[in-house]
């Protein structure tokens, strides 16, 4: 099938400059944008000098910024850098933003990824008066066709007042059809979501807006702003390779069934290592995708036949095996479908569907609990994400990290969690380089001793062991005096260990 580009003489060409002018100190805007993958650049870029000017000139000039997940360095770094941030959710991973988040000079508030968009809907957020998306597409009736992401740009569409679009020609047009967008209608009249496997396709191939809100297309031609990934280390590959067996294990059970069931899981290193150990796993049949980003590893284990499918709301992979899905385009539009965030990671489907989340912790405690966002409980790392949307609703949640962290000055298993984002109640698996703690039918002492002799350190067992043991009592057997004492003791000395 061939594409063309529409080129809408209904909708003005801007440069980013006048499509920045557009935005006015106080405004909320909802962008595009699920990781760097089809995050609004060169728009978000002139806004953050549009502020610098207004600010030399000694105005006020900050805005609300919501997306639907972390974004590139153009938007959320360039906004924060300049001070133009008022208030931001959801997840962001952006390290001057997480500055201006933590020393307090903007307001962050964390939220579930797959709430997000109703939340807008709901009203819940205040008024929209901007959305800003990427689109690789947009026709004169007012069909945007999105790019790397889905995520919450067809809600940001429908609430908002105007229209912004970064028409990026960087993607092909021919990206119309990867695309599956659906909203749901609100409470009282929501209807089931009509899915039932992974593949099903419920909604349209472009976000239908009114035309008459597009103000104007600022036309680019720029990559995703996506980072590699760091080498596997013997960490991350034993980590890998435990998931692996623990799922090979639970499907020998019968536990799993033989079809085997989709996966979620989380982004980064040690996802990409675990992922890459069960394509490796002989044990483990080929498998479908449930999840929210499709990453290099996913497309590496699609090329070789172990994925047979993904869902997901963001295509984040590295620019250049974004070429080389560009060139073999009818292959991966079989084998991949991007939905909204609140599709992608809906809890009613994740819990029809029956999927296995693996997702990656800051830190974890003895019983269970599992911290995702906050380092010694103060600091903001980058949000609660997905996680809690896959966690609360798998078929089977496992949470994977290292045993220890900078250089073993740190256990990631402590006593009490400092922040808490899933409780004991969600969290089934917990499973390190050491080995692998099954919490399932444990009470709080059980659970203890298994990722006490499982997953802890060796340099820090005795010391938990004493702690779970050494007190009078009670169902959770917890001593709220020495609850912090290793997070106390980083903070006096630097380092957990006695
Ligand atoms: N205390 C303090 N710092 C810790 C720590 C702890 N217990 N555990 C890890 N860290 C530090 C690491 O040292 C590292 O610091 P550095 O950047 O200065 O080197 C940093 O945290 C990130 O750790 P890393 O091991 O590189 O992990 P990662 O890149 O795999 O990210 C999370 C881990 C938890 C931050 C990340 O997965 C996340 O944001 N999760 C929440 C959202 C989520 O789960 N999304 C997926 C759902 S679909």
């Amino acid at each position: 099938m061939s594409y063309k580009r529409s080129t809408p003489r209904r909708f003005p060409d801007l440069t980013p400059e006048e499509a920045a002018q557009h935005v006015q100190h106080g405004m909320t805007i909802g962008f595009s944008g699920f990781t760097p993958a089809g995050a609004a650049k060169s728009i978000p870029q002139a806004i953050a000098a549009r502020a610098r000017a207004e600010h030399e000139a000694g105005r006020d000039f900050k805005i609300g910024v919501v997306t639907g997940a972390s974004t590139g360095d153009s938007l959320d770094g360039e906004l924060a850098r300049a001070d133009a941030i008022s208030w931001r959710t959801p997840y962001q991973s952006d390290k001057s933003l997480r500055k201006s988040i933590n020393t307090g000079k903007t307001h962050f508030f964390d939220m579930h990824l797959s709430v997000l968009p109703q939340n807008v809907r709901y009203g819940f957020l205040g008024k929209f008066d901007l959305a800003i998306v990427e689109a690789c597409d947009v026709t004169a009736d007012g069909q945007i066709v999105l790019t790397t992401s889905v995520g919450a740009a067809p809600t940001f569409c429908r609430v908002a007042d105007k229209i912004l679009i970064e028409l990026n020609e960087y993607h092909p047009v021919a990206l119309r059809g990867i695309h599956d967008i659906y909203e749901p209608y609100d409470p009282p009249n929501r209807q089931p979501i009509p899915m039932v496997t992974v593949r099903d396709r419920i909604g349209s191939r472009a976000v239908r807006v009114d035309p008459a809100k597009i103000i104007g297309v600022v036309r680019t031609n720029r990559p995703d702003e996506v980072a590699g990934f760091k080498e596997t280390d013997p960490v991350t590959a034993g980590i890998g390779e435990n998931v692996a067996r623990f799922l090979g294990a639970e499907l020998a059970a019968g536990r799993i069934p033989k079809s085997f069931l989709p996966i979620q899981s989380g982004v980064g290193n040690i996802a990409n290592a675990v992922l890459g150990a069960m394509g490796a796993n002989p044990d483990i049949p080929p498998f479908e995708m449930f999840s929210e980003v499709v990453q290099d590893s996913v497309i590496e284990l699609m090329k070789s036949g172990d994925i047979t499918f993904a869902s997901g709301t963001s295509l984040t992979v590295s620019p250049s095996l974004l070429t080389e899905i560009y060139e073999n385009l009818d292959f991966f539009k079989d084998r991949i479908v991007l939905r909204p965030q609140e599709i992608s990671n809906n809890p009613e489907l994740i819990r029809r569907l029956g999927i296995i989340s693996i997702n990656t912790a800051i830190e974890v405690d003895i019983f269970g609990n599992v911290n995702s966002t906050h380092v010694m409980g103060a600091d903001l790392m980058n949000g609660i994400g997905g996680s809690g949307d896959f966690t609360r609703n798998a078929f089977i949640s496992i949470f994977t990290c290292p045993s220890i962290a900078k250089g073993g000055k740190i256990s990631t298993v402590v006593p009490l969690v400092s922040h808490m984002d899933h409780s004991e109640h969600s969290v089934q698996v917990l499973i390190t380089e050491q080995g692998i703690a099954d919490l399932r039918g444990k009470d709080p002492t059980e659970r203890g001793d298994e990722i006490i002799k499982n997953c802890v350190h060796p340099s820090y067992r005795d010391e938990l062991n004493a702690y779970l043991h050494g007190v009078a009592g009670g169902h959770t057997p917890q001593t709220l005096a020495s609850a912090f004492a290793f997070h106390q003791r980083f903070l006096e000395t630097g380092s957990m260990q006695r």
